[in-house]
């Protein structure tokens, strides 16, 4: 269980998530400001494991291909995020029935330049197609954009196709670079 008064993300002793059944990070980083901002009777939260049979892999289709993952295979994948602790901070919306409708991804980038900086990268953001419209985009990006900051962030950046810019400006975002690719 997560304590009452959480430590800082930032600190050495703040936990990697070792229990399986729990939040893959600590629900005390999502800013109770865009809790409440919600529509009524939806929720978000950290990912969790039983998200498999919640939805999680429906809402990400709605972003690109995604494959058929058995529940194994997604335990794996989960548990290897889990076990980084303070680098992979997925988040999800549920509506009233508990289902997964969105979701969102921050990636904690270590580096040496500016002392040791760290870069927040906001990857595979996806909303329900039913679900469009209710500012639950904004809202993902919203609480990404506060936990970057809490753990330390300077930055945070992100690639997007040119038919979302619209929407990243309204999330505060600005164009500032070029994204190449090499894909494998
Ligand atoms: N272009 C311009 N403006 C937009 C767009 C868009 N594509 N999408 C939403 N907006 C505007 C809305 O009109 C709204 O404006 P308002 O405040 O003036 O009313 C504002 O942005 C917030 O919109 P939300 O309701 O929060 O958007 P929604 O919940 O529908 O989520 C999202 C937007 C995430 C892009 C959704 O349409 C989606 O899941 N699309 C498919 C997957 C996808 O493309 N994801 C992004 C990939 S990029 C990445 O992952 C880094």
């Amino acid at each position: 269980m997560w304590s009452a008064a959480p430590l800082h993300p930032n600190s050495p002793h703040y936990p990697a998530n070792s229990n399986p059944a729990g939040p893959l990070f600590s629900p005390a980083l999502i800013p109770s400001d865009v809790s409440s901002a919600l529509p009524s009777g939806y929720t978000i939260r950290p990912l969790q494991r039983s998200d498999y049979k919640d939805g999680m892999l429906d809402v990400l289709r709605v972003l690109t291909t995604v494959g058929d993952i058995n529940e194994k295979a997604w335990d794996e994948r989960y548990d290897w995020l889990a076990r980084r602790g303070d680098e992979y901070y997925i988040l999800v919306i549920c509506d009233g029935d508990k289902k997964v409708v969105g979701t969102g991804a921050l990636l904690i980038e270590r580096k040496f330049i500016h002392n040791l900086g760290l870069v927040g990268h906001i990857e595979d953001i996806a909303v329900a197609k039913d679900q469009q419209g209710k500012k639950l985009g904004l809202r993902i990006i919203q609480a990404l954009d506060s936990m970057a900051q809490k753990v330390g962030c300077y930055k945070t950046i992100l690639d997007c196709s040119e038919t979302n810019e619209g929407f990243y400006v309204k999330c505060g975002y600005k164009r500032t670079g070029l994204e190449m690719a090499h894909y494998y």
